[in-house]
């Protein structure tokens, strides 16, 4: 389907409906700004006229898209817009990252993208709507999975935050570490059953995150990000012949 053939107006005996433009600031602020009429919606009521046109013009031409939940997201987001790395980490539960970051994926997949029919919709994350090239790396710490055993059955996370991270921050991948379980003593018997309090994060496990965080720098320094595609070099070939089959 292309996007740009639906027709931007719509006429019925009792309704013209087209596409917002900047003259419909007052219109939109005698609605917003009414505590009758914004007495069951989402956002509180707006004050000046500038609110207005920030709604107005905050949809289809802005990074991050709208959100009916009016929580401290918008404010992660555009931090995140503004970065040019990222580092997103979380500990390992049940042999994947926990349910607030796949929770925070949910959050930013549909934000900071939009369906544009030129890219599949890979994973449930559409295009980017920044064209901003960032650098993206991942930490995931596990609690008694040593590194290397659990990181074979407890590292789920690293290629979903990989994938899905690259497409929704148009972000070239960086690396990444997992932090297995160090110990502090060689654990027997019940020592197995209070594994967390040996628990220690290795040298090794902190010079791993020490280079990570220089590789990032080095790469956004030399200004050579390109962001991952999940096709890698094919991927932009391919999204111009899956566009035409979706356009068409
Ligand atoms: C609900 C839950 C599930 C967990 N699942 C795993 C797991 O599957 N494998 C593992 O090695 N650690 C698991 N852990 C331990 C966490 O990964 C560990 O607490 C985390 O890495 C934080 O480490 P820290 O306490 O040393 O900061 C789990 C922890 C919780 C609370």
């Amino acid at each position: 389907m292309d996007l740009e053939k639906i027709p931007r107006t719509l006429d019925t005996r009792d309704l013209h409906l087209r596409p917002s433009n900047p003259t419909d600031a007052a219109g939109m602020f005698a609605m917003l700004s009414d505590p009758e009429s914004m007495k069951y919606w989402s956002d509180k009521p707006i004050k000046d006229l500038d609110a207005a046109v920030e709604v107005l013009n905050k949809d289809l031409e802005s990074d991050i898209g709208s959100c009916p939940i009016d929580d401290d997201v918008g404010e992660i987001l555009r931090k995140v817009i503004a970065a040019d790395g990222i580092i997103l980490s979380s500990p390992v539960h049940n042999g994947f990252i926990t349910g607030l970051m796949t929770v925070f994926f949910e959050r930013m997949a549909w934000r900071l993208c939009r369906p544009t029919g030129r890219i599949m919709t890979f994973r449930g994350a559409p295009e980017s709507r920044s064209k901003k090239a960032r650098a993206l790396a991942t930490i995931v710490s596990a609690g008694s999975m040593p590194t290397k055993l659990g990181e074979k059955y407890c590292n789920d996370g690293t290629p979903f935050m990989k994938q899905n991270g690259c497409l929704i921050l148009n972000a070239d991948w960086v690396g990444s570490v997992y932090a297995g379980g160090e110990f502090s003593k060689k654990l027997q018997g019940d020592d197995w059953q209070r594994a967390y309090f040996f628990k220690e994060l290795s040298e090794q496990q902190i010079k791993q995150a020490h280079d990570l965080g220089l590789k990032m720098a080095e790469k956004i320094n030399a200004d050579s990000l390109r962001p991952l595609h999940p096709f890698g070099r094919l991927g932009p070939f391919l999204d111009t012949v899956t566009g035409w089959f979706i356009r068409e």
